[in-house]
């Protein structure tokens, strides 16, 4: 319907080059002029769509027009009560005249009552004895025919005058209703052609995109509405993992700074200044701004000291420390930069610092558990300042990486660091093996790894059951002096800490085998609607 109305506008704009009041269009199947308030209604959908295309533009107009009420709608159709009445009676001498009863009985009570008084006022029916007949042979039952000429054009040309007689008579009421002019738009043409909703590869190549019409954005549109919602898999495990760390009286370490500078990320760590993890091409580097403000100037000295020419027992890297390595802004490439920051300031009183800046109330949950091993160990004599915390984190790190199924630039890393006076490498295993079981992880296996801020330094294996085999799940280590010592800690102080990643455990748990499934604009909503994960 809309598009033979659309196709009738462009016709006559291209006849006329403007429509000076679209009630004067006749709709195609129609056999009078559009002035209903129907017709301008389908019109103006018509319009809206061609509109959106730009190949028209318009106006509106605004008129009161008329509508039937239901009992008018019966008229139209049926014919006045009057006629209904008058239909129903003989002709005098033709047949036996119809008493009041028997007339309620043909035409219903109410087209009686009404119907017998207009009739007889009309002149078209009259009494013989007891009963009514017909008193003209044919009769001009005008209400109908006005009614079916409000029906079609939403007036009468009679004029105001009956159209108040029949509005008081409850068989039309008025309502406002439009009309429109219409000129041609800058993509007038009188061929509908269907708008591209989207560009395609076939389209740029073929160059067809410069002239294709496209379908303009509706910002109104409802959008379909949803199902209902699930937790992204990677939030669910991201928050059964922190209830595990809570549980085991861990605190969790500020992280939001996703920027940081080659200093904590990785000279703080005792990360050689030459070493390749600071290349451009693992690591992304800001350009503005590009360098950071210098850290505290002591314990910079004490950390480009003791790599320069070593010190607390170590010989140090015997290379040039260069201070621009150091305040590069870059994206941090693992969470232990925050774990470095963390450090640093709960070394604060051991450095004979106010209290305030290493205060627990930095790290956002579970104070009061680590409080407890504060009072175990509280009881020592000589107090250096040192206070045991255990401290964990899972957010976001980037790498400058070849993105493959398994590998993106932006991952997240999940961290537990403790410190503890006279921690051992036992107390390290055993609390990664509590960890892992935790998260339904019997079976670990530890490996001699390398990392420059840990020695030993140990890589995580678990037995995958569905793969058959040993899986690396993280890495972990004791941190060296060199990275403790310039922070202030006391030499009796041990800190150890653990990494992994937090894609990897979900993507096994959802059996998901390629990560852009899990992350990014190819995530299937669905998918993470449907996994039975989710529900839990
Ligand atoms: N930072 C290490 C990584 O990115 C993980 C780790 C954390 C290792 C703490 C040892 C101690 O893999």
């Amino acid at each position: 319907m809309s598009e033979s109305i659309q196709q009738l506008i462009l016709d006559t704009l291209e006849a006329h080059s403007s429509i000076a009041d679209t009630r004067s269009l006749v709709i195609p199947g129609d056999s009078h002029p559009a002035t209903s308030h129907d017709a301008q209604l389908a019109v103006l959908g018509a319009l809206n769509s061609l509109l959106s295309r730009e190949m028209i533009i318009y106006e509106t107009h605004e008129v009161i027009s008329h509508v039937l009420t239901a009992e008018g709608a019966q008229i139209a159709t049926e014919g006045s009560h009057e006629a209904r009445v008058w239909s129903v009676l003989p002709l005098p001498g033709q047949g036996t005249p119809v008493t009041p009863a028997q007339l309620k009985k043909e035409v219903g009570d109410e087209t009686a009552k009404v119907g017998q008084g207009r009739a007889f006022k009309n002149g078209w029916i009259g009494k013989d004895g007891d009963g009514l007949v017909k008193k003209v042979a044919e009769i001009n039952d005008t209400t109908q025919l006005e009614l079916k000429e409000v029906q079609e054009t939403g007036t009468l040309s009679t004029g105001e005058k009956i159209l108040a007689d029949l509005r008081k008579r409850k068989l039309i009421t008025q309502k406002k209703g439009q009309w429109f002019t219409v000129k041609k738009g800058s993509s007038f043409s009188t061929s509908i052609a269907k708008p591209e909703t989207d560009l395609t590869v076939e389209m740029l190549t073929s160059g067809s995109w410069k002239t294709s019409t496209y379908k303009k954005y509706n910002f109104e549109a409802e959008g379909i509405p949803t199902s209902g919602g699930g937790l992204h898999p990677l939030l669910k495990v991201r928050e059964e993992i922190r209830s595990i760390f809570l549980e085991m009286g861990f605190a969790e370490m500020p992280t939001q700074s996703f920027v940081e500078s080659g200093f904590w990320c990785f000279d703080a760590l005792f990360v050689p200044q030459q070493h390749p993890a600071r290349e451009l091409q693992d690591t992304f580097y800001l350009s503005d701004p590009s360098h950071a403000l210098p850290p505290d100037e002591a314990y910079y000295k004490r950390v480009s000291t003791v790599h320069e020419k070593g010190g607390y027992g170590s010989t140090g890297y015997r290379a040039p420390w260069q201070p621009e390595e150091s305040s590069k802004l870059l994206l941090r490439t693992h969470t232990t930069a925050s774990s470095a920051h963390m450090l640093y300031k709960l070394a604060a009183k051991c450095r004979g610092e106010a209290e305030g800046e290493s205060d627990s109330n930095e790290f956002t949950h579970g104070g009061a558990a680590t409080n407890s091993t504060n009072e175990q160990l509280g009881s020592k004599g000589d107090d250096d300042g040192f206070r045991p915390a255990k401290l964990f984190s899972i957010d976001r790190v980037f790498r400058n990486e070849t993105m493959d199924a398994t590998h993106l630039a932006e991952f997240h890393q999940v961290e537990g660091v403790v410190a503890d006076r006279d921690l051992t490498l036992a107390d390290l295993i055993g609390f990664m093996r509590v960890f892992f079981s935790k998260m339904g992880i019997e079976q670990v296996r530890f490996k001699p790894a390398y990392n420059p801020y840990t020695e030993p330094s140990l890589e995580i294996f678990a037995f995958h059951p569905m793969l058959n085999k040993w899986v690396e799940v993280g890495n972990s280590g004791m941190f060296r002096p060199e990275m403790l010592e310039p922070m202030g800690f006391p030499k009796g102080v041990r800190v150890h800490g653990w990494g992994l990643g937090l894609e990897r455990p979900t993507m096994i748990r959802y059996g998901i085998s390629n990560i852009r499934t899990l992350v990014g604009h190819k995530t299937s909503i669905e998918g993470v609607e449907n996994s039975p994960a989710v529900m839990f």
